[in-house]
């Protein structure tokens, strides 16, 4: 009456093990090591066959009423750990209402694209079409066809990245105006901006080695310094605001005669003066002049029948004087914390 005992001694220590586990893991463990393949009441069971036929049906019963009464046991402890686990697990992952929230920034327009939207829209709306060109450029529409041949002193303020013998990344839009008069002479007037890309050997606060520009060329019968200065209010003001002013300052261009450099009144001071226009209540925005009548006779136009201006301004000093920012880097290193502020 081996077996009765085992079974017996199984009765009472496995449910006492069972009532001080503390997890499923452990549990499941000590499930298969009970009944499980190799588990002890399994072999017991196992073993019956050998028993004598008289004391059969009496271990069988009680083999089976233990194997009852653990299952039972293990069915009770595994919901009762589960439940508790689940307590746990939902008291770690407990949602902090107090944390402060992750925002989700939603991505917009680059400053500088918007500069160059709404300028576009202004100049759309005063009857002109945008044009473009390519960023490498021959030296001859960069700098011969507006006015600079070799060895002109403006090629030095304009130090550039050549590329190959007789092309430059361009240092200007101004070839644009001189593709366009090629497209479009001897007789079609222009009406055109062209914004883009150009590329210079400087690099400071307030230079890049790129940055961006809008050019502008008009040309037609009896265009006058009076239709450039009217063109360049009207965009100052849309761009700037209503209360803005300009003025005309003599400048030089190689490719303008008479050329202009055009500050619009400080919008800080209102003109008064203080730090942003070092005291003169004026900031320059652009240069300008009436096209020179070489440039004209170069690309195919009879200066003698039309006359043009243009202009060109660069766009990160638009936005710089636009949005207040006083150091032209910001656009490019793509911090977010500056370029969310717009
Ligand atoms: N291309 C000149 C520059 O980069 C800007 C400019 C001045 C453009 C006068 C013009 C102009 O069309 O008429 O400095």
């Amino acid at each position: 009456m081996e077996l009765m005992e085992k079974l017996r001694h199984l009765s009472e220590v496995i449910p006492a093990k069972i009532a001080v586990l503390d997890n499923v893991a452990a549990l499941e463990e000590l499930r298969v090591s009970v009944l499980g393949k190799k588990g002890e009441l399994t072999a017991i069971l196992r073993g019956m066959g050998a028993l004598n036929p008289t004391d059969r049906p009496r271990v069988g019963q009680l083999a089976n009423e233990v194997r009852d009464q653990i299952e039972a046991a293990l069915e009770d402890k595994k919901t009762a750990l589960t439940a508790t686990e689940l307590v746990h697990k939902q008291q770690q992952e407990r949602i902090d209402v107090t944390l402060p929230g992750r925002q989700i920034y939603h991505a917009h327009v680059h400053p500088l694209s918007r500069i160059i939207d709404e300028a576009t829209e202004i100049f759309l709306g005063l009857g002109f079409s945008v044009a473009e060109g390519p960023e490498i450029e021959s030296e001859y529409y960069n700098f011969e066809a507006l006015n600079v041949p070799p060895l002109h002193p403006a090629r030095d303020m304009q130090d550039s990245f050549y590329l190959r013998e007789g092309w430059v990344m361009r240092t200007q839009t101004s070839p644009v105006q001189v593709r366009v008069m090629q497209a479009l002479s001897p007789h079609h007037p222009i009406r055109i901006i062209s914004p883009g890309k150009v590329y210079r050997r400087d690099d400071d606060a307030t230079h890049s080695p790129m940055f961006h520009q809008i050019e502008g060329l008009v040309i037609d019968k009896g265009v006058s310094l009076a239709h450039l200065k009217s063109i360049l209010l009207m965009f100052a003001r849309q761009m700037f605001g209503a209360e803005r002013e300009i003025r005309l300052r003599p400048s030089y261009f190689p490719f303008t005669e008479p050329s202009a450099e055009v500050d619009v009144s400080c919008g800080t001071c209102g003109g008064r003066g203080c730090r942003v226009c070092k005291g003169t209540g004026w900031v320059e925005i652009l240069g300008c002049g009436m096209v020179h009548p070489s440039v004209l006779s170069m690309s195919g136009y009879d200066p003698e029948v039309v006359s043009g201006f243009a202009f060109g301004m660069g766009v990160e000093r638009i936005a710089m004087l636009k949005y207040n920012v006083d150091d032209l880097r910001h656009f490019f290193v793509n911090d977010y914390r500056f370029i969310r502020q717009f």
